[in-house]
């Protein structure tokens, strides 16, 4: 038998705190705790983001042992989110890594988040099954919007990305115009299943092959509703369902030209998504038709490593661990990190 190997892996790059235990691979726990004070802001507001850390680590990592059913003195090493995210928020995750791994004596391996949301296809269970190098990798999130060549656990290139909004703000951003409140992503998947994705058509984008635009879209849609509204006041509460389905609809259909053209450029037929956004029902549903229609093999992470969580920063972590790829006690939180760094 496998001797185990138990990591703790610390999330706390934006607005939710998360602790994971993970053992070779395998996923022991995987506690989150959402910050609800932002709903009411419309948005992550970072000094608020920052406190809950503070107040929120320690009953989460402590929950994470709790139900991996194991002491901290059995774990091997500290996983943590170095970057990118916000300042105030990583410091929380960093300083706190850090100290547990001086206090128990045990290396500390410090964890892209770009690359650890990608990484999370790499999270051994029953059911799920890995993506072979190389791959091309939608990473689709609130912060970023890229399409990666992934040529080995810690070797990326970034074939294309948003010049401007990511994904999950496109969705975000929409659904605030027709007054759904943060984060409206979730919101608009769930109207979206009821409506007709064809009612309203919306101009997609004109930006490069691989890159990403949604500024325009978002534009586009303000002026839309804004019109609909001033011949009928209750336009949005009738049209609820048509609407967010249209968005949906618009937003996934660029997504899927963009991972056409980049199976065009490369030739690479395995096809993963990342973030998030990979958590919607739509994009989800085409990337299982692209195996059908296109030859594709799509693999897409399980709902619970999709959004922000600590379990992809443990397998990270634990990847990085097989490398003796050992942080220096002196690392130091990056807000701005690319997924190459
Ligand atoms: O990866 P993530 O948790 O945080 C960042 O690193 O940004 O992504 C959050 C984003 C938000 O914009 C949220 O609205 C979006 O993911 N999101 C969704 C869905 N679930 C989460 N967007 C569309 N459909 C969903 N089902
Ligand atoms: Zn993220």
């Amino acid at each position: 038998m496998e001797t185990p190997i138990y990591i703790l892996g610390i999330e706390s790059s934006c607005d939710d705190t998360s602790a994971s235990v993970i053992c070779n691979a395998q996923i022991l726990s995987n506690v989150v705790a959402n910050q609800e004070v932002h709903a009411k802001y419309g948005g992550v507001v970072p000094e608020l983001a920052s406190r809950a850390h503070q107040q929120n680590i320690v009953p989460v990592v402590q929950q994470a042992l709790a139900q991996a059913n194991i002491g901290k003195e059995q774990l091997a090493a500290i996983a943590f989110t170095k970057g990118p995210g916000l300042m105030g928020s990583l410091l929380v995750g960093t300083s706190f890594a850090k100290s547990l791994a001086l206090g128990l004596n045990i290396p500390l391996l410090d964890v892209n988040h770009m690359q650890a949301h990608i990484l999370a296809h790499f999270i051994k269970s029953d059911d799920n099954k890995m993506p072979p190098f190389p791959f091309i990798c939608l990473t689709i999130s609130g912060g970023h919007t890229q399409i990666v060549k992934v040529t080995n656990y810690f070797e990326m290139e970034v074939l294309g990305e948003t010049i401007d909004d990511a994904v999950g703000e496109a969705f975000d951003k929409s659904a605030k115009i027709i007054g759904l409140p943060y984060p409206g992503g979730p919101l608009i998947d769930k109207y979206a299943q009821l409506g007709n994705p064809k009612a309203y058509p919306f101009t997609k984008p004109k930006v490069g092959d691989l890159d990403f635009s949604f500024s325009g879209l978002k534009t586009g849609i303000l002026y839309f509703i804004q019109k609909q509204q001033r011949i009928n006041p209750n336009f949005i509460k009738e049209n609820l369902n048509d609407i967010c389905a249209s968005i949906q609809f618009t937003i996934v259909e660029i997504l899927m030209d963009k991972l056409k053209n980049a199976v065009k450029k490369t030739n690479i037929k395995h096809i993963a998504i990342a973030g998030g956004v990979s958590a919607n029902s739509e994009i989800r549903k085409r990337l299982q038709l692209a195996e059908k229609h296109l030859g594709w093999t799509t693999y897409i992470p399980k709902f619970e490593y999709t959004t922000d969580n600590a379990a992809m920063i443990a397998i990270s972590g634990y990847l990085k661990y097989l490398n003796k790829d050992y942080s220096d006690v002196s690392v130091t939180a990056k807000a701005r990190l690319k997924v190459t760094e």
